[in-house]
């Protein structure tokens, strides 16, 4: 079989290209990535030495390139991991989030259309829910509760996942949609919560905790997620939309605590910044539709994820260091300079 992945030159996408290749040794992977600044080759270096994978530098979102892709491959299946992916900077910029998560996913599913695939799978996200409140726990996101985004980024994704259900309703494009809460593990960029508390911890670093640090996210280790994908574009019904998440809930300050810890580092260097706009309260998902019909379950306890994580860090400085001294500094002086001063 031959597998398009799309943004596995990212944190997930890099990951389940690697999954791939170790779990399926006889399919042909080919990833098509942009590069933008979330893109980084280096991530790719080990799997560029398996004859079976192929790296492809192109947009999305721009048609001739993907047209002229698929015209050469002939893929069975794509996977679309490819976006715009942090909720931050979409509030600065919404535009190109626009451009990338939604006509890109249109280029891709026209392309699909036109050439012939077995499966177009989506990857998108538990944020096209919406939040929860603090005080009802007993609330969870299901596979019907409504779309209600936030943020440009989920409205983004959110838009996607309609028009990826239109696709397979009007043109009978054989679709499958998979919403995942937060993922932690390697090669996750360090704009995103754990990484960069780990990166700036190490450094000695304040670190910028928004609002009260009381906001809930349901971690999952990466791999757990790239295998309920896996599982999904390859088993799961087509036109469906799949939960995948761990119950798994920690307020920021939590998982900023347990990194802190680990580290031997103190809590002093905790510093409380301006919350972020239309910030989301708790994301909890309800995965027993994933595990009922795929018997998909994950692997990895938060515990030893977030330690084989902060192992892979120690052991990876060069990875995030080569990115922190690029155009991300510039970025966080934007984001953060005022707001830690
Ligand atoms: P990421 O930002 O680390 O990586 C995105 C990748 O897509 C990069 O390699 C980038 O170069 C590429 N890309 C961006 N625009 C492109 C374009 N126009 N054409 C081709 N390539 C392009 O993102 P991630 O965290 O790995 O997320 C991957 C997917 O999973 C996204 O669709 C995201 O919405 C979804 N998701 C992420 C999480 C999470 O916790 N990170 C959780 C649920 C779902
Ligand atoms: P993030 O990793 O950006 O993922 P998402 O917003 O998609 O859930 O953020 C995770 C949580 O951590 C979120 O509640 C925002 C918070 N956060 C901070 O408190 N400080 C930070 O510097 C960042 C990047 C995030």
């Amino acid at each position: 079989m031959k597998i398009i992945v799309t943004g596995g030159a990212g944190f997930i996408g890099g990951n389940f290209v690697y999954y791939e290749l170790k779990n399926h040794p006889e399919d042909e992977i080919i990833c098509l990535d942009k590069l933008t600044y979330a893109g980084n080759l280096e991530t790719l270096e080990e799997a560029m030495k398996n004859p079976k994978f192929k790296f492809v530098k192109a947009d999305i979102a721009d048609r001739d390139a993907v047209y002229k892709l698929f015209r050469e491959e002939k893929p069975d299946i794509v996977v679309n991991f490819a976006a715009e992916s942090h909720v931050d900077r979409s509030i600065e910029n919404p535009e190109i989030f626009l451009k990338t998560n939604i006509l890109g996913t249109q280029v891709l599913m026209d392309a699909c259309r036109e050439f012939g695939i077995t499966r177009y799978h989506q990857v998108s996200t538990d944020e096209v829910y919406g939040d929860l409140p603090l005080d009802r726990p007993d609330l969870f996101f299901t596979e019907t509760t409504p779309i209600h985004t936030s943020s440009p980024y989920s409205a983004s994704k959110a838009s996607a996942d309609l028009l990826v259900l239109a696709y397979h309703r009007t043109f009978k494009l054989p679709v499958s949609i998979t919403r995942c809460s937060n993922n932690y593990g390697p090669y996750h960029f360090p704009e995103k919560l754990i990484p960069l508390i780990i990166s700036r911890a190490l450094a000695d670093e304040p670190l910028p905790v928004y609002g009260k640090g009381e906001n809930v996210r349901d971690w999952l280790y990466v791999e757990d997620h790239c295998a309920a994908i896996d599982l999904v574009m390859r088993k799961g019904r087509v036109g469906e939309v799949y939960n995948i998440g761990g119950h798994n809930e920690k307020s920021n300050l939590e998982v900023v605590k347990t990194i802190l810890k680990q580290l031997d580092k103190p809590e002093s260097l905790i510093t409380y910044v301006t919350d972020r706009p239309g910030h989301d309260m708790r994301y909890a998902i309800d995965p027993t539709k994933i595990h009922d019909e795929l018997g998909w379950l994950p692997q990895t306890k938060f515990e030893d994820g977030i330690r084989q994580t902060i192992d892979w860090y120690l052991n990876h400085k060069e990875w995030w260091q080569n990115i922190l001294s690029g155009d991300y500094q510039n970025y966080f002086d934007k984001m953060y300079g005022e707001r830690l001063d």
